[in-house]
C-alpha cells in the first residue's frame, strides 16, 4: 500500500505562490494509484517526500523516493552500475527510440555516449545559435501579429519555436515538401512517445501489446523510413555552411574504438535528441513566462536587463547569452520548481544502503526531482519564485537540484537547451509585456513530462 496525501494549498497562499502539485496526505489502494498516475505522475508523491530525505512503500514491489542530496550522488555517481534505469523507464521509451544513448546501459551506452559528447562541445553549441535566433525572431513576429487583440496561448506558441530549431539541426530536408514530411512525421513520432500505458507503468514487458501502440506502428514505420531516407541522402552530399547534429553525428567516432554509427544508430539518436529535447525545452519557457507573468517585479527587472544588452527591437544571439545572467537565473529557477523531468526512475541490482535503509535487489528506486527542489530542508520557502536563488551558483548544494539528472548519465543537450531557452525568453521579454489571464492558471500534470495543462494562457503587450 502506498502512503498518499492530500494537501491543497488555501487561497491566501494560493496568491502568493505559483501553482503547484496538490500533494497527498492519506493512504490510497493501488487501483486509484494507478488512475492518479495516469492523470499526474506527480501526484502521487506523499506530502512527506518534501520535508524527509528518503520515503519507502510497497505497491507490487518495494519502493524508495530519495530526496537526500548525498544518497542521490551515490545513485547517480559513485554506485551507478548498481542502479541502471528502471523498466518503467525502457518500457515507455524503448519502442520509440531503441536502443539509443538515453536507454542504453553499459558498453552499449558508454560507446554512444562517448560518440556523441563532442557533438554538444560549447563551440558547437554556438555554432548552431543563428537557428536559434532565427525561431526566437518569427515567435515573436508571431506573438506581435497578435499581441493586444486576445489572449495566447504562449505554450503552444513554445512547442512550435522549439520545434522549430530541433527540426532545423536534425532532420531538415532541402526541399519544402520533404521538410513538411519530416515535421509531420516527427510530430506523430513524438505523440506515440507520450502514450503512456498501465501497462508500462506496472513494468509489464515490451511484448505485452498495448493498444495504442499497435495503432502508431504504421507512423512509428513511417518516421524511420523518412530519417533513413534523409541521413543517407545527408551521407552523399559534400559538408557545407555550420555543421548540424545529424552532420556532427555523422563524422562523429567512438575515440576509443573508432566505431562509427550506422544508419540505424544514427536515426535513433536523432530521434532521441528530438524526444528528449523538444518538448522539454518548450515546456522551461513556457513555465519561464508564466513566471515572469505572476511576478511583475521580476519581469520588469528582467526586461531592462535584456533591453540594455539588446537594445530594443532585437534579437538575442550566442554572444548575449552570458550577458543575461538574471534571464539565465529564471530559468534556473522555472526548472527547479517545475523541472520538465519531474521524476525518473532506477532499479536496484544488488544491496545497498541508502540514507541508512537497506536496499534490496529489484527494488525501485524514484528520484522526485519535483519534490527534491521543493524539499524544506534544502531550499528556504521552497515553493516560493525566487530566481535570486540562483545570483550565486555555487550556493546551491550539488545534488540537490537536479533539472538535468547528474554524473556520467547527465543531459547530453544541457548547454543546448539554456541557450536556446535564454536566447527564447530574452528576445520575448525584449518586445512584450505579459500579463496573465484570470481563471487561466496553468495546471501542473505530469505524465512522461511536467506539461502546463490547459496552455499558458497571457495576454502580450509589445514594449514601447
Ligand atoms: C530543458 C530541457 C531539458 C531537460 C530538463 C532535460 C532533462 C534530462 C534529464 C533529467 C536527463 C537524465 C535522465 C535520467 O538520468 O534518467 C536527460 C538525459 C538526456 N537528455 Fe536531456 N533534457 C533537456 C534537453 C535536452 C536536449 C536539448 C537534448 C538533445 C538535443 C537532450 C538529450 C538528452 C539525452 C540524449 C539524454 C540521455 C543521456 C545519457 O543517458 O547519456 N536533452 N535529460
Amino acid at each position: 500500500m502506498l502512503i498518499m496525501t492530500s494537501s491543497t494549498l488555501d487561497s491566501s497562499k494560493q496568491q502568493q505562490y505559483p501553482v503547484a502539485v496538490p500533494l497527498v496526505t492519506q493512504p490510497w489502494g493501488i487501483w486509484r494509484t494507478l488512475q492518479a498516475v495516469r492523470r499526474n505522475v506527480l501526484s502521487i508523491i506523499p506530502e512527506i517526500a518534501t520535508r524527509q530525505p528518503i520515503v519507502s512503500g510497497k505497491m507490487v514491489r518495494r519502493w524508495h523516493m530519495v530526496m537526500d542530496p548525498d544518497a542521490l550522488r551515490q545513485i547517480l555517481l559513485e554506485n551507478l552500475s548498481n542502479y541502471p534505469k528502471s523498466e518503467v523507464t525502457k518500457n515507455l521509451l524503448e519502442p520509440a527510440i531503441g536502443e539509443s544513448l538515453f536507454i542504453a546501459e553499459g558498453d552499449q551506452w558508454r560507446w554512444q555516449r562517448r560518440t556523441a559528447a563532442p557533438v554538444f562541445s560549447s563551440r558547437n553549441v554556438q555554432n548552431l545559435a543563428p537557428v536559434m535566433s532565427k525561431a526566437a525572431d518569427r515567435c515573436a513576429n508571431r506573438i506581435a501579429d497578435m499581441a493586444g487583440k486576445r489572449a495566447i496561448n504562449l505554450h503552444d506558441e513554445m512547442i512550435t519555436t522549439t520545434f522549430d530549431v530541433i527540426a532545423d539541426v536534425t532532420f531538415s530536408g532541402d526541399g519544402s515538401f520533404q521538410r513538411d514530411r519530416v515535421h509531420a512525421a516527427i510530430e506523430a513520432y513524438i505523440a506515440q512517445a507520450a502514450k503512456v500505458s498501465v501497462f508500462d507503468i506496472l513494468a509489464f514487458p515490451n511484448w505485452f501489446p498495448r493498444p495504442a501502440r499497435l495503432v502508431s506502428e504504421l507512423s512509428l514505420k513511417e518516421t524511420k523510413s523518412i530519417a533513413d531516407k534523409v541521413i543517407n541522402e545527408r551521407r552523399l552530399q559534400k559538408p557545407s555552411g555550420v555543421p548540424d547534429l545529424l552532420d556532427l553525428l555523422l563524422v562523429g567516432e567512438d575515440p576509443k574504438t573508432s566505431r562509427k554509427m550506422n544508419t540505424a544508430e544514427l536515426r535513433e539518436n536523432l530521434l532521441t535528441f528530438i524526444v528528449a529535447g523538444h518538448e522539454t525545452t518548450a515546456l522551461s519557457l513556457s513555465w519561464a513566462l508564466y513566471l515572469c507573468a505572476f511576478n511583475l517585479e521580476v519581469q520588469d527587472r528582467a526586461r531592462h536587463e535584456v533591453q540594455s544588452v539588446l537594445g530594443a527591437d532585437r534579437t538575442a544571439s550566442a554572444a548575449d547569452v552570458e550577458k543575461l545572467p538574471f534571464i539565465r537565473q529564471i530559468i534556473d529557477e522555472a526548472l527547479r520548481l517545475y523541472p520538465p523531468a519531474g521524476m525518473i526512475s532506477r532499479t536496484a541490482l544488488a544491496d545497498d544502503v541508502l540514507c541508512g535503509r537497506k536496499i534490496r535487489p529489484g527494488d525501485m528506486i524514484i528520484l522526485p526531482i519535483y519534490a527534491l527542489h521543493r524539499n524544506h530542508l534544502l531550499w528556504r520557502d521552497p515553493d516560493a519564485f525566487r530566481p535570486d536563488r540562483f545570483t550565486d551558483r555555487k550556493s546551491v548544494r550539488r545534488y540537490a537540484y537536479l533539472p538535468f539528472g547528474d554524473g556520467p548519465r547527465i543531459c547530453i543537450g544541457a548547454s543546448f537547451a539554456l541557450q536556446e531557452a535564454i536566447i527564447i525568453l530574452a528576445t520575448l521579454l525584449a518586445r512584450f509585456r505579459f500579463s496573465l489571464v484570470a481563471g487561466r492558471n496553468p495546471e501542473p500534470i505530469m505524465i512522461l513530462t511536467l506539461r502546463p495543462s490547459g496552455g499558458v494562457w497571457l495576454t502580450a503587450e509589445p514594449d514601447p
